[in-house]
């Protein structure tokens, strides 16, 4: 008879952790090697390692230099900070979270109609990271969507739930406007026109993912995303008031306890190469817990594959040799893609060659 469809594994680990055999342990494939085990001992609170609140209403006054400063400390010592008075509705937030709640609560058969593992597809729901390539999988589902030219892909969405495509749409307009007005504050940290980072992104990108954390009966073997860096230009993170979200400070990680009505937003890839460096891409990485699912929503915000992305001609000189060559984002994006999650970032496969182009005399 061979094998039935009714003992095949389930695609996505939401339908093999709820099923009727509630699972005791993690099964193999999710078990990271020992050495690279989250250590959930030596993590640090948020709470004892200070992280910027910014408050955004600052910037539409006569205290914007101010604000701009904080948010230029922030990048450069941490890589990330959190929002509040972001502009993006109460309602509209609300919303978001409960249809992605409803989403994933929607039978497996309606939620497998998205379901893919090529990741250059621009709406899919996956598991883990990239079943592709990787070797050990994460705790994690996701539903990941381009946004932004909103009319280029919203045909592409999930009809289920009902109300998904309207109130996904209005969150996403909304965020973009957050992303834009922190865009031009971090142009002008870093000394540039307010609309540079603008203009070097081309026509724009955003995408969204919607992550689902099951509760994990066993969450010190494996992690729900492993450390890595964003490739985008920045991440606006939305999450549930479930913590999961640490990053790497000093060598440690730290857990960045959810705060209401904040939002969470890291520098990626794109902005430290933009900054030749002056700002890092910073490592993050999300835990599971035995208690409860976790649902987060982190915005992409990212330049079109078509732009050229390099270092800001204005931050190069003598002592500032360009540190990237410049390349499409396509390209970039690509590479993220193919070579997994690691602690090296993808950044330095981008490198100038330095010690050629700027040998040291002897
Ligand atoms: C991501 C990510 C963090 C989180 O999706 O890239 O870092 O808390 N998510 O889910
Ligand atoms: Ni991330």
């Amino acid at each position: 008879m061979g094998s039935t469809s009714a003992t095949t594994k389930p695609l996505l680990l939401s339908d093999l952790a709820s099923s009727t055999v509630r699972l005791s342990h993690v099964p193999s494939n999710f078990i990271r090697p020992l050495g690279d085990r989250p250590n959930l001992q030596e993590v640090q609170s948020s709470d004892a390692v200070s992280i910027s609140l910014i408050d955004l209403r600052g910037l539409r006054g006569p205290n914007r230099p101010q604000i701009i400063q904080n948010i230029a400390r922030a990048c450069q010592d941490y890589g990330f900070f959190q929002v509040v008075n972001h502009g993006v509705p109460e309602t509209v937030v609300d919303e978001m979270m409960k249809v992605s709640r409803e989403f994933f609560r929607l039978p497996e058969s309606e939620r497998l109609k998205s379901y893919s593992d090529d990741p250059m597809k621009t709406t899919r729901l996956s598991t883990s990271f990239n079943v592709k390539t990787e070797k050990v999988a994460n705790w994690r589902d996701f539903l990941r969507l381009h946004c932004h030219p909103i009319q280029d892909y919203i045909h592409e969405w999930p009809i289920n739930p009902p109300s998904f495509r309207e109130d996904v749409g209005e969150y996403c307009r909304k965020v973009r406007e957050l992303a834009l007005e922190l865009l031009e504050a971090i142009s002008e940290s870093l000394g540039l026109e307010r609309d540079y980072i603008d203009k070097a992104l081309g026509k724009h990108g955003q995408h969204l993912a919607i992550n689902y954390y099951p509760a994990c009966p066993q969450p010190e073997l494996t992690y729900g995303l492993p450390g890595h860096a964003d490739p985008n230009v920045i991440t606006i993170l939305l999450q549930d008031d479930v913590a999961g979200l640490q990053v790497l400070k000093d060598g440690k990680w730290v857990a960045v306890n959810p705060i209401p009505n904040t939002f969470t937003v890291n520098i990626g890839d794109q902005i430290q190469i933009i900054s030749n460096d002056k700002y890092k891409s910073v490592l993050h990485r999300a835990m599971v817990n035995s208690e409860k699912e976790r649902m987060s929503i982190p915005t992409f915000y990212c330049p079109s594959p078509d732009a050229v992305i390099g270092p800001a001609p204005q931050l190069i000189d003598n002592n500032h040799p360009p540190l990237y060559n410049n390349f499409a984002y396509s390209e970039y994006y690509k590479k993220f893609w193919n070579r997994g999650l690691s602690k090296e970032t993808c950044v330095d496969m981008f490198k100038t060659d330095q010690l050629s182009q700027h040998p040291i005399a002897s």
